[in-house]
């Protein structure tokens, strides 16, 4: 579907047909911006597995990009995301092109204050605002029952998870561990990007993160400091890598923590997120610790 009334006509049609047989069809929404990879697909199959209806969307949505990021360059393959989904087996893919999703002028906008203003926020101003109000049309447009969203972005799904509350959404917000490669590299739509060189230089994030959790599993009593200590070296080790953040805050709280805290001693979970530079790429990898 690419208008917004056609997906809306077919999910009253398969909701009402449904209700007219007693039964209430149950909804899932996995909300993206396409050239899906496995990632998306783990989120695909957890909704196919909880819901009656799968709607994916695919929307590169230019009002969570800054004015110097890769929205002209973001990468784009129809064809093949439409087969992922078909395989993975969505009900229904929304493919709404800009003018539909904004036409001329929208003046209203969903902010959620606070979370946004760490992280990923400081880095990229307004980029959370444009993610709130563009998964806030996409609920109000699918009415989903269940929403997945990626541990890939955290911080994402922590500020969603609030939207929904605050705003009173009738949806599920369901989080979905993040998906890598063999080598540990974490999936993302941007890693097309990469040199060969730089491929092989961002396996620094998800080594020292998953150092890091081996140590604290293994029951180390590391602490918030020595953490990002650590981290910072390896990847400054990385003569590529241009470290934008290394954070290590409550998780879904986002607040700063002491540097004296020990990781597994923690009453909230804890989030160690990390977002380096390798040229114009930009990644991004997290660990969650919970205390044993
Ligand atoms: P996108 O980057 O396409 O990601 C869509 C969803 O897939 C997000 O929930 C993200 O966390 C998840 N995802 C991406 N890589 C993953 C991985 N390696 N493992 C597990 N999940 C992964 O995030 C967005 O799009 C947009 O901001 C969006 C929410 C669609 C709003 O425009």
């Amino acid at each position: 579907f690419r208008e917004i009334n056609e997906l809306r006509t077919y999910l009253k049609s398969e909701r009402l047909a449904s209700a007219r047989q007693g039964k209430f069809i149950q909804t899932g929404l996995v909300p993206t911006m396409g050239y899906l990879h496995e990632g998306h697909a783990s989120l695909l199959r957890k909704a196919r597995g909880e819901n009656d209806l799968v709607v994916l969307s695919i929307f590169v949505n230019p009002i969570q990009f800054g004015p110097n990021e890769d929205l002209d360059k973001y990468p784009r393959d129809e064809k093949n995301d439409l087969q992922l989904a078909e395989r993975e087996g969505a009900d229904a893919v929304f493919l709404p092109s800009v003018e539909e999703m904004y036409p001329v002028p929208t003046k209203t906008k969903v902010l959620v204050q606070q979370l946004t203003s760490r992280l990923c926020g400081a880095s990229r101003p307004g980029h959370f605002d444009g993610v709130t109000t563009v998964v806030s049309k996409l609920m109000h447009i699918v009415q989903p029952d269940n929403a997945y969203f990626g541990q890939k972005d955290a911080q994402q799904a922590a500020v969603i998870s609030q939207m929904v509350a605050d705003l009173n959404f009738d949806v599920r917000i369901v989080p979905c561990p993040i998906v890598r490669e063999k080598d540990g590299l974490a999936l993302s739509s941007r890693n097309v990007y990469l040199s060969p060189e730089d491929r092989n230089a961002a396996l620094v994030l998800s080594r020292s993160l998953l150092t890091l959790q081996s140590k604290v599993e293994a029951g180390e009593a590391v602490t918030v400091g020595q953490a990002s200590e650590d981290i910072i070296h390896t990847i400054s080790v990385e003569p590529r890598a241009l470290i934008d953040y290394v954070e290590i805050v409550t998780f879904p709280g986002l607040s700063a923590m002491e540097p004296g805290q020990v990781l597994a001693e923690a009453e909230e979970e804890v989030l160690i997120a990390v977002a380096v530079k390798f040229g114009n790429t930009r990644l991004i990898d997290n660990i969650i610790v919970t205390k044993k």
